[in-house]
């Protein structure tokens, strides 16, 4: 059924609503062109088995949810949102309930690009301590230690919070994070502690692509705040370079690095090509 958001209504005794207990997904969408569609799905499903939560539509039900509304909403550039949680119970109990009758809410948004400034003069952010669970590889809801650590972003004047665990960089509150040292992409591995993104993929192939050298490996703390270069991305942010860390500056100056202005171009060029083309 589909209505205009503010028609949407949800039992307040969703577990989505009383506990957090559901996934999501964000998938960009270039020129009416959802994009790497099946990996978003895939990782969905991902975050579905994460919770124990059967995928109440198939992936061919779920494409067609995508690509009508892809179609119907009014923007050519779209995020769509699609939400999952383990639904209604009868009575408040943390237990599942037996008979589980899932909530699926699926909307777009208007996709715009960061700002230009950000792009061209970088972006400050803060860092803090992982304070969330040990299961940062599902896409889950319950997304309130990613808010507080965003806002202390936002309260110091920075738009990212940067994470470290037990001396290690993870991610941002709701980014990748990558490391530029000595000429060589760092990227932190995708395990449990961080959200496998699928705009990191598309840096780490843009890199093998064009022979930026590049290794997967355990980043730690000392390594991010003497970086030569460090970037942000994510589906909505595309790539975004941090040039400020808790008031220190990034690289040499603290302005772009120049792998950023590689990577970047690279970023949209295959936009361009291949996000804009569709499948
Ligand atoms: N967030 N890590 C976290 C914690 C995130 O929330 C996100 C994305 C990413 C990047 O993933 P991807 O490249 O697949 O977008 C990494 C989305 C945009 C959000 O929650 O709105």
């Amino acid at each position: 059924m589909w209505v205009a958001a503010d028609q949407g209504r949800v039992s307040v005794m969703d577990r989505g609503f009383l506990f957090g207990d559901g996934v999501y997904e964000v998938i960009p969408v270039y020129s009416r062109q959802p994009f790497r569609l099946e990996q978003h799905l895939a990782r969905l499903q991902h975050s579905l088995d994460g919770i124990q939560l059967a995928n109440p539509h198939g992936m061919k039900e779920w494409s067609g949810f995508v690509t009508q509304l892809v179609n119907e909403a009014e923007w050519e550039d779209q995020s769509i949102y699609i939400q999952v949680t383990r639904g209604p119970m009868a009575v408040r109990n943390h237990a599942f309930p037996k008979e589980v009758r899932p909530t699926s809410v699926i909307f777009a948004e208007a996709m715009t690009t960061p700002p230009a400034s950000q792009r061209e003069q970088g972006i400050a952010a803060v860092s803090a301590a992982d304070i969330r669970w040990l299961r940062c590889d599902l896409k889950t809801t319950s997304l309130l230690a990613n808010c507080l650590l965003r806002q202390m972003a936002v309260a110091a004047g920075c738009v990212e919070t940067v994470l470290f665990r037990d001396g290690f960089l993870t991610e941002g509150s709701a980014s990748s994070i990558f490391a530029i040292k000595d000429g060589v992409l760092l990227a932190p591995i995708k395990n449990h502690l961080m959200l496998p993104g699928i705009t990191y993929d598309v840096v780490l192939e843009l890199a093998a692509q064009h022979g930026l050298p590049h290794e997967v490996r355990d980043i730690t703390e000392a390594e991010t705040r003497t970086a030569d270069e460090l970037w942000m991305c994510s589906s909505t942010k595309e790539v975004l370079p941090i040039v400020l860390l808790d008031g220190a500056k990034v690289g040499i100056d603290g302005t772009p690095g120049p792998r950023f202005a590689q990577m970047y171009a690279w970023y949209q060029a295959f936009k361009a090509t291949v996000m804009r083309a569709g499948p």
